[in-house]
């Protein structure tokens, strides 16, 4: 394919519904990238894009064709494909990853309008994320990797409560019932979406504690395609091979409910898929380097890093637990992903001189 200029736009998808740890992932991966990602200067303060030496995130509410106002005139939520404009978005996408920049609309999610237009230069990568990065297909072919972050409904509820409650002063009933009313649409055009997604963070309630539903103890499960290119998934001990395994003992500390891990091959809307999963949480962050030294094609630069890692940002949600660990495991994928990517385009044309 004809690039414009000498651009490598690797292109990267993060798709799950709102409140659910996207802004923490982005965190974690530009982390991984060596650098934190921050509002562009001078510009909207309203933006909702965050860019970095190597990455920019954009957001895809700014693909809202239908401001607050017009939502609730036609009766449409966010999630609707009808409030968003999916031509634009693959338009932009598309001009984005070939070199060209854009003019990307800005959706201010504190007054609900269209802002005016930002200028979006096409980074080293670019991460689009949001409620609909795998529903339109000209879009998805656009992706070089795709993850999906799939919350139950149990903790969906849990961190929802935790964050509207506490910051935003919701009632625990309006927390409800905003819930209820998105499920159709959640249903209907963000969820099918995993079938699409190389890799997939599920997040679900410990099974170590019978009938649990706190919603503090998480069982997460990284469930990892078979055969993408770039791609090697992550393994636990044997590849290919079905592992229970509890880490606590001698060389990790583990208080009530402890942990347990798993590893095994699984079929995935119809894919073959390698699954890691986590069950309960560390006590003691610095012990995991035990864990990791178990875990094998994690794509580390240097023995250690997953755990230095995940020490680093010890103040984010979820680094005593899966979601924490998966995410760092995924951000050292991409940018193994990238690096193979960059290299092989980079090959591209000596091979077509020869
Ligand atoms: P998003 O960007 O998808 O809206 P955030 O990353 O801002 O989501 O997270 C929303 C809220 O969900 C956080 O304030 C936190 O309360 C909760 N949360 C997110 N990730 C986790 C996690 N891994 N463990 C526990 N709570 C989490
Ligand atoms: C989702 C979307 C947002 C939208 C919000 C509330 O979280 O990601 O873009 O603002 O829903 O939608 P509303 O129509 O109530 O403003």
């Amino acid at each position: 394919t004809c690039a414009a200029g000498d651009s490598q736009t690797v292109v990267i998808g993060l798709a799950a519904d709102s409140g659910c740890g996207k802004s923490t992932f982005m965190r974690r991966l530009t982390s991984v990238f060596g650098g934190a990602a921050e509002p562009p200067k001078g510009g909207n303060p309203d933006s909702n894009t965050l860019i970095s030496d190597t990455t920019t995130v954009i957001c895809l509410d700014d693909y809202h064709s239908l401001d607050r106002t017009g939502r609730k005139e036609k009766g449409v939520t966010a999630l609707d494909p009808r409030a968003n404009d999916f031509d634009l978005m693959y338009d932009q996408v598309k001009a984005l990853k070939d070199g060209i920049s854009v003019q990307k609309p800005i959706y201010n999610h504190v007054t609900g309008l269209l802002d005016p237009p930002e200028l979006i230069k096409p980074p080293k990568i670019l991460v689009i994320e949001g409620l609909h990065p795998m529903f339109d297909s000209r879009v998805r072919e656009l992706l070089d990797f795709s993850i999906y972050l799939d919350i139950s409904n149990e903790v969906k509820f849990a961190w929802k409560i935790q964050r509207d409650m506490a910051e935003r002063g919701h009632s625990l009933e309006s927390i409800k019932a905003s819930i209820e009313a998105r499920k159709p649409d959640f249903e209907a055009y963000i969820d099918p979406q995993k079938q699409y997604a190389d890799a997939v963070i599920e997040v679900l309630p410990t099974q170590l504690i019978p009938n649990d539903n706190e919603g503090k103890i998480l069982r997460v499960r990284l469930i990892q395609k078979e055969g993408v290119k770039y791609f090697s998934p992550v393994y636990l001990f044997d590849e290919g091979s079905t592992i229970s395994w509890i880490p606590c003992g001698r060389k990790l500390t583990c208080s009530y409910p402890g942990i347990k891990f798993f590893y095994g091959p699984e079929t995935y809307y119809g894919n073959e898929v390698s699954v890691v999963e986590m069950d309960g949480q560390f006590d003691r962050l610095d012990e995991l380097i035990y864990v990791e030294s178990h875990l094998s094609n994690l794509s580390t630069k240097f023995y250690g890093e997953v755990t230095q890692q995940m020490l680093k940002h010890a103040d984010f949600p979820g680094s005593n637990n899966g979601t924490g660990l998966f995410q760092t495991i995924i951000g050292l994928k991409i940018r193994d992903l990238y690096e193979q990517l960059i290299a092989s385009k980079a090959e591209t044309p000596v091979a077509a001189k020869a």
